[in-house]
């Protein structure tokens, strides 16, 4: 099969989308697909157009590669995509839209409201501890965890005064004290639950993507209700969404309050495929290589 991997592109996951598509394409020829690897640029439509692959795998990260506009063009020229389709993937990205939709079908989330950055300056929208994220980036690029004693966690890549000034509008969220988890879903299957232990701070950019920042267990050491909450609220958000081949679901568990203290922070549509990432990795756990998961990405888009 003739498959054209997009990565790239111009958001601030760029880099991290240069890992996950190179991965993936390297996999694809290994496993005997011809592949295209297409460094999205303005004229990807043109490239797409001259390549004629019969499928595209979507390796992109953050706008427009997860946000609908690439799913959108892709439908109008008729090409079958991995990952999740256009309007899922207008929902997902945004992390109120996710709520409007999870929230009234019971999935428990942190609230939160969106607050003008210009606002944070002159006083606090909510209570300390508090998180201020961008409503469409990934990654953590922009996050800031508002601490009790006024420290400001530092937003990667970017001065501490960044993420306020380069976004007109942030969410802010109660911070959820405890541990980090995630669930990642393929097809009809959550395939397990990681913990993430950042060895110093919180699972920002850095603790992401440098070797030896974080420590993954997989599966996480946390009881069984909590692993099955994890993996069932992951599949219901993954169905209620419309999400199609791999999602992968964040959650941060506060242990003081059993499972009332689960909460799902958002569902990533085009989740990492880097070395360092999470879906690949609970994968592994359960007997299945990193070719055999992007085959299995691609088998799910042509299903
Ligand atoms: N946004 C990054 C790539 C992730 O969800 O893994
Ligand atoms: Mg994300």
């Amino acid at each position: 099969m003739h498959i054209a991997v997009l990565m790239g592109g111009w958001s601030a996951e760029r880099p991290v989308s240069l890992q996950s598509g190179n991965g993936c394409a390297d996999a694809l020829e290994s496993l005997g697909h011809r592949v295209t690897r297409i460094d999205m640029q303005a004229d990807v439509a043109l490239r797409l157009a001259e390549a004629k692959p019969d499928l595209v795998f979507n390796a992109l990260h953050g706008s427009p590669g997860e946000d609908g506009s690439v799913q959108g063009m892709l439908d109008l020229m008729g090409i079958p995509y991995t990952h999740s389709g256009l309007a899922t993937s207008v929902i997902a990205i945004d992390k109120v839209l996710t709520k409007q939709v999870l929230v009234p079908a019971g999935v428990p989330m942190p609230g939160g409201r969106i607050v003008r950055s210009a606002e944070i300056f002159e006083r606090d929208p909510l209570q300390r501890p508090y998180v201020l994220k961008p409503v469409n980036e990934g990654s953590s690029v922009g996050v800031a965890i508002v601490t009790d004693d006024g420290n400001y966690g530092n937003p990667i890549g970017r001065d501490v005064a960044g993420p306020w000034q380069e976004f007109s509008e942030l969410l802010a969220e109660p911070y959820v004290r405890g541990r980090e988890l995630t669930t990642a879903v393929l097809g009809e299957r959550a395939l397990g639950v990681t913990e993430l232990k950042p060895k110093t701070g919180w699972y920002d950019f850095d603790a992401k993507y440098t070797d030896g920042l974080t420590e993954h267990v997989c599966p996480a050491d946390i009881p069984d209700v909590i692993a099955d909450a994890c993996k069932s609220l992951a599949l219901e958000a993954h169905r209620l969404l419309g999400c199609k081949g791999a999602s992968r679901s964040d959650f941060r568990w506060d242990d003081e309050r059993g499972v009332d203290g689960l909460f799902l922070l958002e569902v990533n549509t085009q989740p990492g495929m880097t070395p360092l990432s999470l879906v690949p990795e609970q994968a592994r756990h359960i007997g299945m290589s990193y070719a055999e998961l992007v085959q299995a990405i691609v088998d799910e888009a042509l299903r």
